[in-house]
């Protein structure tokens, strides 16, 4: 059995070469700040910090969201990937289990219950969403995905499954409102929620002055 430290290592090695090549905000150093808040959450949390960091560094590495929406690829990759290293079973189950239930699919859309470690990790997850980071990648994903910064004809929407999550193609600023707004008060964990507190007003500043200039103000 590795030690834990050469665990992580390894795996944020593994984790680096995979995703270095991704453009649209689940890049590297997305899995990177996870990796950090999530590691400080489950110190204030007192959770199980190699559980959580090794889910953290996998979590986005088979996104279902780049696989057609198929859930079962992240928990087979990181399975695959925690095997090769030895890992112990509890362990991979653990993460596998993390891996497959933080990802998020809608507003509407029931998600299954997690450990302390998995609240953990996808309150991380969450908080990387918004905030100063989360503006950059809302406009870097719609950028991507060709969608408009803001049109004023266009209401947000609640997303009530996974597919009209996916194929709504709206705007980024709507998606400040379908989601991004929406996180601060789904934070598992009391540590998630107060930084997400800060993130959560920072981006209402953000949003005041953005309308106000659209405006001309
Ligand atoms: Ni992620």
């Amino acid at each position: 059995m590795m030690e834990p430290n050469e665990l992580i290592e390894r795996t944020a090695d593994h984790v680096r070469a995979c995703l270095s090549d991704e453009g649209s905000g689940h890049d590297w150093w997305h899995s990177y700040r996870v990796w950090r808040t999530a590691k400080r959450i489950a110190k204030a949390e007192g959770a199980d910090s190699l559980v959580v960091e090794l889910a953290a560094l996998l979590h986005d590495l088979g996104d279902w969201k780049a696989h057609g929406g198929d859930a079962t690829v992240g928990p087979a990759v990181s399975r695959r990937w925690l095997e090769s290293l030895g890992a112990e079973s509890p362990i991979v189950d653990h993460v596998c289990q993390i891996v497959g239930g933080i990802s998020f699919k809608g507003a509407g859309v029931e998600q299954p219950p997690l450990s302390l470690e998995g609240q953990v990790v996808q309150d991380a997850d969450r908080l990387d969403a918004i905030g100063a980071i989360g503006i950059a990648r809302v406009f870097a994903y719609g950028g991507a995905k060709g969608q408009l910064i803001h049109d004023p004809h266009r209401q947000p929407i609640e997303h009530r499954t996974a597919e009209a999550y996916l194929s709504s193609g709206g705007t980024s600023i709507n998606h400040f409102y379908e989601k991004l707004l929406l996180l601060r008060d789904r934070m598992n964990t009391s540590a998630g929620r107060a930084l997400a507190d800060q993130r959560h007003q920072f981006m209402e500043q953000f949003l005041r002055r953005f309308h106000e200039e659209w405006e001309g103000g």
